[in-house]
């Protein structure tokens, strides 16, 4: 509960303040799965639209299907939700709306994810997968002033020739992707297990990023950076398990996409009072916020922060560092990334004199 005080002639809470300042706060959001991003209402949509059959008679149905125990009970019912999308429109209208709902939180640039595989393994075109989400991305920069780019992920769970396979149908459109990343399935399939496709996508100028201490141990976090080179961690949170480890990410400045209701959800951790967000942040990590899959997790990347305020007491100030970070762990160039650090700056003496 946040302390009552006088605000423009009405009561306001310190909480309602602080989701205030949450809101307008130009942030990135780098960790963030476009299939994660489907709605029940959505889900119900596209299944009209498409005649496809779900198991579910309600969207109250669905979200009472959303209660996991860890990340595979997670991945199944997502990968079976991701079954409604069929057509190009479907991509792009799954993107468009959430780059509104990103625009609406004060977010300024994504690179977002998506899962080739969970589409082109039930027959759609790689081409009717990327022209959607691309076709969005460039319509939301238009219309929300949201920059933005696509990391192609691989399914750790499948093989390596099963991610090459992806490369290759890729090829067409590699110059327009950002880089590759790796999800799914952590526990059992290690960095290590992808190394040479890394290497492929490294030698065609990609970036490369990977989930790798979500679930997975330290060592994870180490074969991503030693193995594939990655130039971020997706999660990261058992990396605090070792010291060396840490210091290492901190002398390093490497950012890690950290996901808070992701990990509550997911049972990471059991409540977001134990969440090692504020440990990194003091820890002097590049840690920043960011909302994974929002529909299946109940929230999008301000409603993390606010979350991960409220629970872990954070200051304006960490909040604005948290968006700094954001933008410096972008893979934007230096004086975009300028540009957006000033307008914290500019956003940060606003606040301030108002208050
Ligand atoms: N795919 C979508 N969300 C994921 C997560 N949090 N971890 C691994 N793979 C994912
Ligand atoms: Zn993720």
């Amino acid at each position: 509960m946040g302390l009552r005080m006088p605000f423009g002639g009405e009561e306001m809470t310190a909480t309602d303040d602080h989701a205030d300042f949450i809101r307008g706060l130009p942030k990135a959001e780098l960790h963030l799965h476009l299939e994660g991003s489907l709605e029940p209402e959505q889900m119900f949509e596209f299944a009209r639209r498409n005649r496809v059959s779900i198991p579910f008679r309600t969207v109250e149905e669905v979200r009472a299907a959303y209660s996991f125990s860890n990340l595979q009970d997670f991945l199944d019912i997502y990968y079976e939700g991701a079954n409604v999308l069929r057509t190009e429109g479907d991509f792009h209208d799954l993107a468009c709306a959430y780059l509104a709902r990103a625009a609406a939180d004060g977010v300024r640039h994504v690179e977002v994810f998506f899962d080739p595989q969970t589409h082109t393994d039930r027959g759609i075109p790689f081409s009717v997968v990327a022209d959607g989400f691309l076709a969005a991305l460039d319509e939301g920069a238009k219309r929300f002033g949201v920059s933005g780019g696509l990391i192609m992920c691989f399914l750790r769970h499948l093989d390596e020739d099963a991610a090459f396979a992806t490369l290759d149908a890729a090829e067409p459109y590699l110059d327009r992707l950002l880089g590759v990343g790796l999800d799914s399935s952590e526990l059992g399939h290690p960095p290590s297990k992808f190394a040479r496709v890394f290497a492929a996508a490294r030698e065609r100028g990609l970036h490369l990023v990977a989930h790798a201490g979500e679930e997975g141990p330290p060592d994870y976090v180490r074969e991503a950076l030693d193995i594939l080179h990655v130039e971020r961690i997706d999660h990261g949170n058992r990396a605090l398990e070792d010291g060396a480890l840490v210091a290492r990410l901190r002398e390093t400045g490497m950012t890690l996409t950290v996901c808070p209701l992701s990990n509550l959800k997911l049972r990471v951790v059991d409540e977001l009072i134990a969440h090692p967000l504020k440990r990194m942040l003091d820890l002097g990590l590049r840690a920043t916020v960011n909302s994974d899959d929002p529909a299946y997790f109940g929230g999008y990347v301000a409603e993390n922060y606010r979350a991960v305020a409220r629970a872990l007491g954070l200051s304006r100030d960490e909040l604005a560092q948290l968006a700094r970070n954001s933008f410096a762990g972008a893979f934007l160039d230096e004086a975009t990334k300028a540009r957006h650090l000033a307008a914290i700056d500019a956003y940060l003496e606003g606040t301030a004199a108002a208050s």
